[in-house]
């Protein structure tokens, strides 16, 4: 990691913090007055040409960082979402196929469940501050929630395969962004969530085309 994106790391877990606890601005706030400095600062290099600025790096580093710990709350939070929801479908289910699908949704929440805690860990270890309030999390994500009814394994599944396809964008989205910034770590780990999704996603799109009920017809 570069001096410029530690530095960067470690202010984004100090000076918004401490700035957030004022009424009158936030971090986004922050980060447009910085993105308007540093168009500024462009604009002024265009016309002097051969003055160097020391300020670009340093703002470039910070908005990475904040736009990365943005990235990671996200995906914290649709995470968290995702292993109530998939918890939901595993006492909620009903049907034929109840003694596979109940297993089934148990094995892929306890997935998401270790991912929740190493996504947390690892945004602690780049100085972040991870979501861990059910406030917080219900006001990051974009996952919609279970409810408290009865579900089939098909039902449970379309919704499972349509979510998983959303937070195989988002780790895609968290890996760009890793790589750009040479976060290895991060980087390497969205690797690992890149083939769960891709690989649960192809597993429950071909379990969604057998008969669920004696005498349905394969889709
Ligand atoms: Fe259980």
């Amino acid at each position: 990691m570069s001096d410029h994106f530690r530095s960067a790391f470690s202010l984004a877990n100090k000076a918004p913090h401490a700035l957030s606890s004022s009424k009158s601005i936030n971090i986004d706030t922050i980060v447009t007055i910085l993105e308007t400095i540093l168009l500024f600062e462009n604009l002024l290099f265009l016309y002097t040409e051969n003055i160097k600025f020391e300020l670009t790096p340093w703002v470039l580093s910070y908005i990475g960082g904040r736009n990365m710990e943005k990235k990671l709350n996200h995906l914290l939070a649709d995470l968290v979402v995702e292993y109530h929801k998939l918890q939901s479908f595993h006492w909620y289910l009903k049907g034929y196929h109840f003694f596979d699908d109940h297993a089934k949704l148990e094995e892929y929440y306890d997935a998401i469940a270790e991912a929740v805690d190493t996504v947390a860990e690892d945004m602690l270890m780049l100085g972040f501050k991870p979501e861990s309030t059910m406030k917080g999390f219900m006001a990051l994500s974009t996952i919609e929630e279970a409810k408290n009814k009865e579900v089939t394994s098909e039902e449970a599944y379309e919704i499972i395969l349509k979510d998983f396809k959303q937070l195989l964008d988002e780790v895609k989205a968290v890996k760009a962004l890793a790589e750009k910034d040479d976060v290895y770590v991060t980087s390497n780990l969205m690797d690992d969530y890149i083939e769960m999704f891709y690989k649960a996603n192809w597993m429950v799109g071909q379990e969604i085309k057998r008969p669920h009920f004696p005498g349905q017809d394969n889709k």
